[in-house]
């Protein structure tokens, strides 16, 4: 697959069957992601893999601390069943450095969108998601994140389920985004 065909036709997917890539082939799709511009090639990032019963513990976590009961806390522990492997993106910045912590977390996203398309372009689905549990102590310990670093969400990883339909994306016009500098002229 070319990259112009990866890039539109990638689409955030809502729910993923088996398989999901094995422990060695997200190795070695994170191998090729890594790549991404990343000034001072710092890598201030790691991945907690979550699959199988990882998931019911993590579900429950997620239940635990939300306010809700019964069928709502039902759903809410459900949600981490919505794909065979929830790859966990933890943010590690390297404090004190040259490189500001704003560029760390950019080149942290430059890597995750070419493993987004890494992983299309293999024929395989994710999403990206984030929400309050991002933010909940109760979730980072579970997952074992230490202090100074940062839970950015996780990516949903498995195959497109055959039920939904492909949704093609028309690419948006963005002109107005683009403008050409135009220097006052120079009066000598
Ligand atoms: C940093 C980040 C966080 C996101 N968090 C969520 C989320 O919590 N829930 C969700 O459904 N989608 C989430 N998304 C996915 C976006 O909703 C999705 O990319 C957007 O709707 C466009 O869809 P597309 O990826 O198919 O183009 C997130 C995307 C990014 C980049």
């Amino acid at each position: 697959m070319d990259v112009m065909t990866a890039v539109l036709s990638r689409r955030s997917a809502q729910h993923l069957v088996e398989p999901a890539p094995s422990d060695e082939e997200f190795g070695y799709l994170l191998r090729a992601a890594a790549t991404a511009p990343d000034h001072g090639r710092i890598r201030p990032w790691r991945w907690v893999l979550v699959r199988g019963e990882g998931r019911t513990a993590l579900g429950r976590c997620f239940a635990d601390e939300s306010p809700a009961t019964g069928a709502e806390r039902y759903r809410t522990e459900s949600r981490t069943h919505r794909a065979p492997l929830l790859a966990t993106l933890v943010f590690t910045p390297a404090t004190g450095h040259r490189v500001p912590e704003w560029e760390q977390l950019a080149a942290t996203s430059a890597m995750t969108t070419s493993l987004m398309l890494l992983l299309h372009a293999r024929g395989f689905g994710s999403i990206w998601r984030t929400g309050r549990f991002t933010e909940s102590d109760a979730v980072s310990r579970l997952l074992g994140l230490s202090s100074g670093e940062r839970l950015l969400g996780w990516l949903y990883i498995g195959s497109a389920d055959d039920a939904q339909p492909f949704r093609r994306r028309l690419p948006d016009d963005v002109s107005d985004r683009v403008s050409a500098f135009a220097p006052e002229p120079v009066l000598v």
